[in-house]
């Protein structure tokens, strides 16, 4: 099965933990990609989304999926969203595709987090994948120099040359050669240095499950 299909099965397999009539929380990236497809199938069945991203946003509404502001909920009953790694204590690394704020806003939220991936982003220790990092502009090289200090390397993201900037006008980090043995800890480290919006590693809001695609089928994780 190539890595496509693998989205596609999760994709698919995440419709059972969608709440009927319930606002779903739905996140960003190619593999949520296929679980919104696969949710337009079933949109007369909830009341709507809370997106994590412009991008998402486009794709709920060009398939008819009423796409409601964060604010106007108390709560959510699930969001699903994909990875860039998750380790075996649901423990993950997210923003590749730049969303990281708003998905964390989405996640918090959210009583479950339901993580759909191929095998490929599971874990033993979270760090392999370049750690993405929102920042204010102006704190970036700081924000870098501190990262070089604990001895990783920080690239700022770049599009055609130029500095990407994110659905909330920020730019993005992205940390090589970390090692994150305690991903709580050290979420909550980082996300007190001046300039950081936000840090990719997702320790307190982790995913409770995991909806793994994998050549003999999809297998889900229970983190609790
Ligand atoms: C978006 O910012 C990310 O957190 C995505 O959830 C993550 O990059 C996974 O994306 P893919 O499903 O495209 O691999």
């Amino acid at each position: 099965m190539t890595q496509d299909e693998l989205k596609t099965l999760v994709g698919q397999a995440a419709l059972k933990y969608v709440v009927p009539g319930e606002v779903i929380g739905v996140g960003t990236g190619s593999t949520v990609n296929k679980f919104i497809d696969a949710l337009a199938t079933i949109k007369d069945q909830i009341k709507g989304a809370v997106s994590s991203s412009v991008a998402s946003t486009q794709r709920l509404q060009a398939l008819g999926i009423p796409v409601l502001d964060a604010n106007e909920v108390d709560e959510l009953a699930v969001y699903v969203d994909g990875a860039d790694e998750i380790d075996g204590r649901g423990y993950m690394i997210k923003g590749g595709g730049a969303a990281l704020t708003r998905e964390k806003i989405v996640a918090a939220l959210s009583r479950q987090f339901v993580c759909i991936v191929d095998e490929s982003k599971v874990v033993s220790s979270l760090g392999k994948f370049p750690l993405p990092v929102e920042v204010i502009p102006m704190a970036a090289q700081r924000i870098a120099r501190q990262f070089d200090a604990m001895g990783a390397h920080a690239v700022l993201r770049t599009v055609e040359g130029q500095p990407l900037v994110t659905d909330n006008g920020q730019h993005i980090l992205d940390v090589h050669g970390l090692s994150i043995d305690e991903p709580l800890a050290f979420e909550q480290q980082v996300n007190q240095w001046a300039g950081v919006v936000t840090v990719g590693v997702f320790a307190n809001q982790r995913a409770h499950v995991a909806l793994v695609g994998t050549a003999s089928g999809v297998k889900a994780l229970n983190f609790g």
